[in-house]
């Protein structure tokens, strides 16, 4: 499946490599948004290497890297986890975090063992939560480090 901003780019999600990552690492937000999220996308991608947990992913529209995204699989809630989005502050607005979502959607929602996608946001983050809840993400009434937690159902693949 594709997935365009609104400028028409393709936005794809690549794993991080030896020729991207110091890209994905500059990724940042606009000053203000930095109570909400990590000041740099190098936060992230440190959590991914050290903690085993998160697996980070760099978002590219058409040839460039706008932006940062991770996932992780919780075993003991048999949910899958989206975190760490960030759209670099100059890209913002454009329809890249909407297309990134998606596609982060769909290839978590391939996975045999994925039922549900989970991710969390601040309360006062207006713009995530109206993004996700377009997606069809539920606020569950879970909080999680004083983040609303919002849900996904996902259906179960055919075959
Ligand atoms: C939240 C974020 C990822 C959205 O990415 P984006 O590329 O700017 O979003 P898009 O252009 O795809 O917009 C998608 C939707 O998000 C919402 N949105 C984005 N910016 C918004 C704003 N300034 N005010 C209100 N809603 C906004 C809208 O619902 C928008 O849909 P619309 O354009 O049809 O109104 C981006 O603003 C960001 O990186 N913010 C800082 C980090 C952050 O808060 N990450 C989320 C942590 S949970």
């Amino acid at each position: 499946m594709d997935f365009s901003d609104r400028q028409g780019r393709c936005v794809v999600l690549d794993e991080v490599t030896d020729e991207n990552w110091r890209a994905v690492a500059d990724v940042a937000p606009a000053d203000e948004q930095r109570r909400f999220v990590a000041a740099l996308g190098a936060r992230y991608l440190l959590l991914s290497m050290r903690g085993g947990v998160w697996n980070s992913l760099a978002i590219r529209a058409g040839d460039a890297v706008v932006g940062h995204v991770m996932w992780a699989y919780d075993e003991e809630g048999g949910a899958h986890w989206i975190g760490g989005m960030i759209v670099d502050a100059a890209e913002q607005g454009r329809g890249v975090g909407r297309a990134a979502v998606r596609a982060l959607i769909g290839r978590l929602g391939a996975l045999p063992s994925c039922r549900e996608i989970r991710l969390s946001y601040h309360p006062e983050n207006a713009p995530a939560g109206r993004l996700y809840a377009e997606l069809g993400f539920a606020p569950t009434g879970d909080f999680e480090d004083e983040e609303v937690v919002a849900a996904l159902a996902v259906a179960p693949t055919a075959g």
